[in-house]
């Protein structure tokens, strides 16, 4: 499958499931524990920019804006940024949602403090392009927040993308901590720092290996 047919279908997908998406996250669940961990992350002493690429409904932008930062976000579903239009508002969180592939998003470079991708990294036909955009981004000392997981050890966490869509996402059976560490490597950022272990238990019920990972551009 071309990677544009990819994405469309992975963009459709989401804005499918996007009026049921909140009801089973973990940035809802849980959400004050992954406030903590954001803004440990951030090491952000003052308000940042900031970008969250493939917000979703918004998780990591709203907890970013909650915590005082200006936040700016992309996803390709108009769905889920509907999602997330609408917590923003009933939250009077101000967050500026463009809708847009993570490789085409408008915003300038070297114009954010800290890029967010939590949990996108392996529904990607190109991760490592994300990470390139996320440096470009990036002014230099800024940082790049990154979280994902081994979805392919829990079934509950598996994605129903049809065959054909998954076998053409190069990670689609999730990432490991040591995989993501040499990718942000080779896009070119500093040593991963991670801070999983402030979670007193995994985010996601059933144990499935998650990281989260900062790694500066120097
Ligand atoms: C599992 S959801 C995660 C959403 C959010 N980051 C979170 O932590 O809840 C994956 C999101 O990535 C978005 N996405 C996938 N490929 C994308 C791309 N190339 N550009 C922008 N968004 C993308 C999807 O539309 C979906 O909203």
């Amino acid at each position: 499958m071309r990677p544009a047919e990819a994405q469309s279908q992975v963009s459709d997908y989401w804005t499918r499931r996007a009026p049921a998406f909140d009801g089973v996250a973990s940035h809802v669940a849980q959400a004050a524990l992954w406030r903590d961990v954001l803004s440990a992350a951030f090491e952000a002493e003052e308000a940042k920019e900031v970008v969250d690429l493939g917000t979703g409904t918004g998780a990591c932008a709203l907890i970013a804006a909650s915590l005082g930062h200006r936040v700016r976000a992309c996803d390709g579903s108009e769905g889920m940024l509907a999602v997330a239009r609408r917590a923003a508002e009933a939250s009077g969180l101000d967050v500026t949602f463009e809708q847009g592939l993570i490789e085409e998003a408008t915003f300038a470079p070297a114009s954010a403090d800290i890029v967010t991708l939590r949990n996108v990294l392996w529904t990607l036909p190109d991760p490592m392009a994300a990470l390139r955009k996320a440096h470009l981004l990036l002014r230099r000392g800024g940082v790049v927040f990154v979280s994902d997981g081994l979805w392919s050890v829990a079934a509950q966490y598996r994605s129903t993308y049809p065959e054909t869509l998954a076998a053409s996402l190069p990670r689609h059976d999730g990432l490991t901590e040591d995989e993501t560490s040499t990718m942000l490597a080779e896009a070119g950022f500093g040593p991963a720092r991670s801070w999983q272990h402030l979670f007193p238990a995994s985010p996601y019920p059933g144990d499935v290996p998650m990281f989260v990972l900062t790694a500066r551009k120097d």
